[in-house]
């Protein structure tokens, strides 16, 4: 049911006259709008200006303040609206949300192991031909349910215990790649479920405003995405850039399913909703494995975090030969990848100083293979940042490395020291060049003032220079 403390004029209620001009106008808006939020959002390859598109939006705005009859739930006017909650309402879930089960050895031999599981619960021998698998990615953020009547979206919820999870539709509403309303002929119902995640690019933009405010950091993408769906104040969800990917179905009323998973989602793609295309139909123990090690090695270039890759059985007839153990589907498993994150222990803080002269406290670690490589220094950002952290030598604490950002020491282990360990202090002259260390009056970063004087920021401004942002100088 709708939470939304608005009052719709459902067009299936309106009587059977023609309709006036302006509920055409608006019929029309809406679908102009839903079409180039697609363009923008879902395929990221925009159709219109910005501003055209603002111009539209306030046209469809104007039209139902004078027209509130007009008003429809899917309306792209409706993301960004509702009230502070005092907690989330429960929903049941119509069809239980399953977990899968996990390969944990990351090597080949675990996509092996699952094929010749497969096969043998099929009863099939060795003339027979490979397996076709579905295989995809393993998305790290949250799973949430997206409930569509008609093609409309009319409630959003997480996974909760899988019988019962939370309503969030006011703030699943704010994310721009969520469709309000679906494309093409659509099912009377289709419960759609995927993975709803922040972007790497977007974690650490949010990150560096936090920091430029003085102001706590997030941990890593997945927490600050979980923490923005579960937000009580949608309009502060709405500034938790969130993105989506679609991976599978709840209930379904009113529609003849594919016959394959890869089939599935080129169908939930076609009604608007975002499908990664990081994904194949692999034959066999070869395909998956082939589809690991190609992963593998995209997976620091990729915009979004992910832990392991997912092997889905792609027929459906087959999938239900398979059926379900405890809680999880016999025909679906995921192999995982090494951790992006890890425990290790800080040797000693010491600074860096970058081009600009920018002072940064980097903690020296006991090696730690994290994220696919070996990290023995990851930064502080800044010493308020290390103040607030509360990290001093000797601590154990959790370094993250993602991508091809720097590795980071996001915080530590709470453990009483043996012995008294001093602060960080951070130096009053510069450890290469022995100017004074300044810091903007409310600023945030210390820098070196020597300038080009200094032997590093001089480095660094002819490595950068040279680099492949500025000259491209092989
Ligand atoms: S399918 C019946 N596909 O992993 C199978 N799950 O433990 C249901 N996840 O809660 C899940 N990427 O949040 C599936 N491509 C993917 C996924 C995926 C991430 C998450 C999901 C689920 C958990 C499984």
């Amino acid at each position: 049911a709708m939470s939304q403390p608005v009052l719709f004029g459902g067009s299936e209620l309106a009587p059977a006259s023609a309709p006036s001009p302006e509920a055409e106008r608006a019929a029309a808006l809406r679908e102009l709008l839903h079409a180039h939020a697609h363009r923008y959002y879902v395929l990221d390859d925009p159709s219109i200006p910005d501003a055209e598109y603002d111009k539209l939006f306030a046209e469809l705005q104007a039209l139902e303040a004078a027209h509130p009859e007009l008003l429809t739930p899917d309306s792209p006017t409706q993301r960004v609206l509702g009230k502070v909650l005092d907690g989330f309402t429960p929903v049941r879930h119509a069809v239980p949300m399953l977990s899968i089960r996990t390969e944990t050895d990351t090597e080949a031999s675990g996509a092996e192991a699952f094929d010749a599981r497969i096969r043998r619960e099929l009863g099939l021998t060795e003339t027979d031909p490979p397996v076709a698998y579905a295989a995809e990615l393993k998305f790290d953020g949250l799973a949430i349910n997206l409930r569509y009547e008609h093609g409309v979206l009319v409630t959003a919820a997480t996974r909760g215990d899988g019988e019962q999870g939370e309503d969030v539709t006011q703030n699943i509403r704010t994310v721009g790649q969520i469709p309000l309303k679906l494309q093409g002929a659509v099912p009377e119902v289709l419960e759609v479920r995927g993975e709803v995640y922040m972007r790497r690019d977007d974690f650490e933009a949010l990150n560096q405003r936090q920091r430029e405010k003085g102001e706590k950091t997030f941990v890593n993408p997945r927490n600050t995405a979980a923490g923005a769906v579960r937000q009580l104040d949608p309009a502060l969800a709405a500034q938790r850039p969130l993105s989506f990917y679609a991976y599978g179905l709840g209930q379904v009323e009113g529609w003849a399913e594919p016959a394959t998973h890869s089939g599935l989602l080129d169908a939930l793609a076609a009604m608007g909703l975002p499908v990664c295309e990081h994904r194949v139909v692999a034959q066999g123990a070869d395909g998956l494995i082939e589809f690991h090690r190609r992963i593998a090695a995209l997976r620091d270039g990729l915009p979004f975090d992910i832990d392991g890759v997912v092997y889905k059985v792609n027929s459906r007839a087959q999938q239900q030969r398979l059926g379900f153990v405890s809680r999880e589907p016999r025909w679906a498993v995921a192999h995982k990848y090494p951790a992006q994150e890890q425990l290790t222990q800080v040797e000693a803080i010491d600074v860096q100083v970058g081009r600009t002269g920018a002072i940064t406290p980097v903690a020296r670690l006991v090696p730690v293979f994290v994220g696919g490589t070996t990290v023995s220094n990851a930064t502080l950002h800044n010493v308020f940042e290390l103040r607030r952290k509360g990290v001093r030598v000797g601590d154990q604490v959790i370094v993250r490395r993602a991508g091809d950002v720097i590795p980071e020491v996001v915080g530590k282990v709470d453990a009483a020291r043996e012995r008294y360990i001093p602060n960080f202090h951070m130096l009053r002259a510069c450890p290469v060049c022995g100017s004074a260390v300044l810091r903007e009056k409310g600023g945030i970063d210390h820098r070196c003032s020597g300038g080009i004087f200094c032997p590093a920021q001089r480095k660094q401004a002819l490595l950068h220079f040279a680099g492949r942002r500025a000259m491209d100088i092989e």
